[in-house]
């Protein structure tokens, strides 16, 4: 899904679901105060949608199977023990966690193209923290949302652990999406009604995770941003900063691979950017986790990355 998409459509997948019902351009699902009502209005829209994520969703509850990819039972409960994160690390210590191979990716807009990524080949290993930059509308966010599995490329190919996206059918795509992939937006995303610890549970509660290792998980994440005292706040009661670090929480308590960040510093003052970073890099370092983040703010990016990419006109470039 392109950033500038809003709308949700009936084969939008968990991931999407998640990003489009929080988008500020497409508040589209008519939502009320009963939380279990708002929930329940989710449940119908996966549960008429043809999505197969939200299809094998529905089956695992309906015959009390878990995620295959993470089961609950014997799961340590520390955040800096994802099982997946670890075996990641270790497969890739030589080679590439994701590698893109000449990507493009158009859109034809009238009698127009526009190559908002043109010919992108791009190695990271697991365990790097990336940089993004890239001057406004150089394709930023395009490749990645492309990387994310959030949008297809017009050619070229996306490998991540060897598996070639392009090959991926929806549910295995998808999975990738719940299982490997956090993404932080850059307008935090929270859902207005519901309070902090309700953002931050609801990916767990899309993908089935029981209510007893829902809350301690929810719990543990928002103490790694430092809101474990915000809980019952709703985002209207949180400041910039903090909205933020919950949508971090957010990104962070499936225990994502691979995080993707889309500028989030970018609504923040320098103090409140500069925090958002010096977690996140403390995160990273804790979880094994990978960070590709897409930034416009040069001091920020040499202090925190591994390594800098740029981006002009959808080309790589130095
Ligand atoms: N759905 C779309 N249809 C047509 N053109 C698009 C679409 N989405 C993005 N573009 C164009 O592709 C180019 C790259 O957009 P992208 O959002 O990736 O830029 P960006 O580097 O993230 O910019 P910014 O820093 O402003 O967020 C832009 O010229 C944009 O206008
Ligand atoms: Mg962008």
């Amino acid at each position: 899904m392109s950033q500038g998409q809003s709308g949700v459509t009936r084969g939008a997948t968990l991931v999407e679901w998640r990003a489009a019902i929080s988008k500020p351009r497409a508040p589209a699902t008519p939502r009320n105060d009963n939380k279990d009502k708002t929930f329940q209005e989710e449940r119908r829209f996966l549960s008429a949608s043809d999505d197969p994520n939200a299809k094998e969703s529905l089956y695992r509850k309906r015959t009390k199977m878990r995620s295959p990819l993470w089961p609950t039972s014997g799961q340590p409960s520390s955040m800096v023990t994802n099982p997946n994160s670890n075996l990641l690390a270790k497969q890739a210590t030589h080679e590439a966690l994701i590698r893109a191979e000449n990507v493009a990716r158009a859109y034809q807009l009238g009698k127009a193209m526009i190559h908002a990524v043109n010919d992108v080949s791009l190695e990271i290993r697991a365990g790097e923290f990336v940089a993004l930059l890239g001057s406004s509308g150089s394709g930023k966010s395009t490749l990645l949302n492309l990387l994310a599995g959030l949008d297809r490329p017009t050619s070229g190919s996306i490998q991540v652990s060897g598996r070639n996206l392009a090959a991926l059918d929806a549910l295995e795509l998808a999975r990738y999406r719940r299982d490997t992939v956090g993404m932080v937006f850059q307008s935090f995303n929270l859902l207005p009604r519901m309070t902090l610890q309700e953002n931050v549970e609801l990916p767990l509660r899309l993908a089935e995770v029981d209510r007893s290792e829902r809350q301690a998980r929810v719990q543990q994440a928002l103490e790694h941003v430092h809101l474990g005292g915000r809980r019952e706040h709703r985002p209207s009661e949180l400041s910039g900063g903090e909205q933020q670090r919950g949508a971090l929480a957010r990104a962070l308590v499936n225990r994502p691979s691979i995080l993707f960040a889309d500028e989030p510093t970018g609504n923040l003052d320098s103090a409140n950017g500069e925090q958002i970073l010096l977690l996140l890099k403390e995160i990273q370092a804790s979880m094994g986790m990978t960070v590709v983040m897409v930034t416009h703010e040069r001091p920020l990016a040499e202090r925190f990355a591994n390594r800098i990419v740029m981006l002009s006109d959808g080309r790589l470039v130095g």
